[in-house]
């Protein structure tokens, strides 16, 4: 039997999603929307509000096995004008939501005796999955003292003979943070002298709310750096505000890898709903999703600057490096220079303040090294993100005295 660990995010917000729950900021999404919100912007742009009627009287049988053509040229269209990248539809399957292409990804090219380095901080899917299937998992870590960058060298020197792939994300969950283009390029460089697949997940893409596109350090996706071991994931959940539609993909120049993704594609799902991927391809109309873009990038930067005077104003007790992309940060909460314990924290503001966050050290890895850090996204209604941080002063002021500092800190 495979043994899976706890997938911890997921399980700290099932176990705490409950009427106490006032202030969600557990979340890493933009403001989601509705089919409404979908049908009114399409009857707005020059998609038309009849581009809903093809659905109606399809007949709903399998579809393709690689996922709807209409949505996989969408994509296709959006890597070229978003990122410059040159996909045709054969490089792209669809997924419902960038858990399964991650899942794919993972399973159709790791096995047992293969090696992986995967930067860290990051999502547990990422470490978790290929351990649990008997691939050698080695973390690439960074630190909040650097910025949350990453050490080249260090790269080198956790490289072995059978280290397969290569796994990244950009932006980063739970800091924030992106990997710059010069050093996607260094990572291209060190990928191909030791022919690395490069594993990209891009769920928080193309959000970046505080680099501007014109920037030369401006990441490109990792499928445009002309390096054909590439595999990017992505999905409409994150910066395209459609969690509940469950779309994905994972797109790559490697026919060798997407004929591998398609095979444990048919065995996990045959086909994805067809309803789900009519809407996501209405969603990726480019009028639509690059307005939806716009005005996700301009919440983020509103957000952003609430919770930057949030924090400026209680210095003495947290700090986050600053976000440039995806609407979540990783702050790190102490008392007298010494982190308290995120998960009594993370408690005691659910009970106290009806605030959830998500606990650094539970739910982002072992032992003591994110102590004090809590995730919140800000992606959500500016109004509502006041509020929680009102009632999160309140806490500090009145309650924050009492959480117990971080034992083995
Ligand atoms: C880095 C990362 N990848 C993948 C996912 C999965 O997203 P979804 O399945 O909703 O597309 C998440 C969700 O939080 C994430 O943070």
């Amino acid at each position: 039997m495979v043994k899976l660990e706890l997938f911890e995010v997921d399980h700290w917000i099932l176990s705490r999603s409950s009427s106490t729950v006032k202030h969600n900021l557990a979340h890493s999404y933009c403001l989601p929307r509705s089919i409404g919100d979908l049908q009114r912007q399409t009857g707005d742009s020059d998609v038309g509000v009849e581009a809903f009627s093809p659905i109606l009287s399809k007949a709903l049988d399998y579809g393709p096995m690689k996922g709807s053509e209409s949505l996989r040229s969408k994509i296709s269209h959006w890597y070229s004008t978003e990122s410059s990248g040159d996909l045709t539809i054969e490089n792209i399957i669809t997924t419902p939501g960038a858990s399964l292409a991650n899942f794919l990804v993972v399973f159709a090219l790791l096995g047992p005796g293969d090696h992986v380095i995967v930067q860290y901080p990051t999502y547990q899917q990422l470490y978790s999955l290929p351990k649990s299937l008997g691939v050698d998992v080695s973390l690439w870590e960074t630190k909040k003292s650097d910025d949350w960058k990453l050490d080249l060298e260090e790269l080198r020197r956790l490289i072995q003979p059978n280290t397969k792939m290569l796994i990244i994300s950009n932006p980063q969950n739970p800091t924030g943070r992106i990997i710059h283009k010069s050093t996607l390029e260094e990572i291209v460089k060190i990928a191909r002298e030791h022919s690395m697949t490069i594993f990209s997940d891009e769920v928080y893409r193309p959000l970046f709310h505080s680099i501007s596109k014109t920037d030369t350090e401006y990441p490109p996706s990792i499928l445009s750096m002309g390096y054909e071991n590439t595999v990017a994931t992505s999905s409409l959940s994150k910066a395209y505000s459609f969690p509940g539609l469950r779309v994905g993909w994972v797109a790559s120049h490697s026919s060798k890898a997407i004929d591998l993704c398609v095979n444990a594609r048919s065995y996990a799902l045959i086909t994805a709903s067809q309803i789900d991927e009519y809407l996501a391809s209405l969603v990726l109309s480019p009028s639509l999703a690059q307005g939806l873009i716009e005005r996700n990038c301009t919440l983020a930067k509103e957000n952003l600057n609430v919770v930057q005077s949030f924090i400026d104003k209680n210095s003495s007790v947290c700090e986050w490096a600053r976000p440039v992309g995806g609407p979540i940060g990783f702050i790190r909460f102490t008392r007298a220079g010494k982190p308290v314990d995120d998960l009594e924290l993370c408690t005691a503001l659910l009970e106290e303040r009806g605030i959830l966050l998500v606990p650094g050290r539970k739910c982002f890895g072992d032992g003591v090294k994110f102590s004090g850090y809590v995730r919140l996204g800000f992606g959500g209604k500016t109004e509502e993100l006041k509020a929680a941080l009102e009632d999160l002063q309140i806490f500090i002021q009145e309650n924050y005295a009492n959480v117990p500092l971080s034992t083995g800190s």
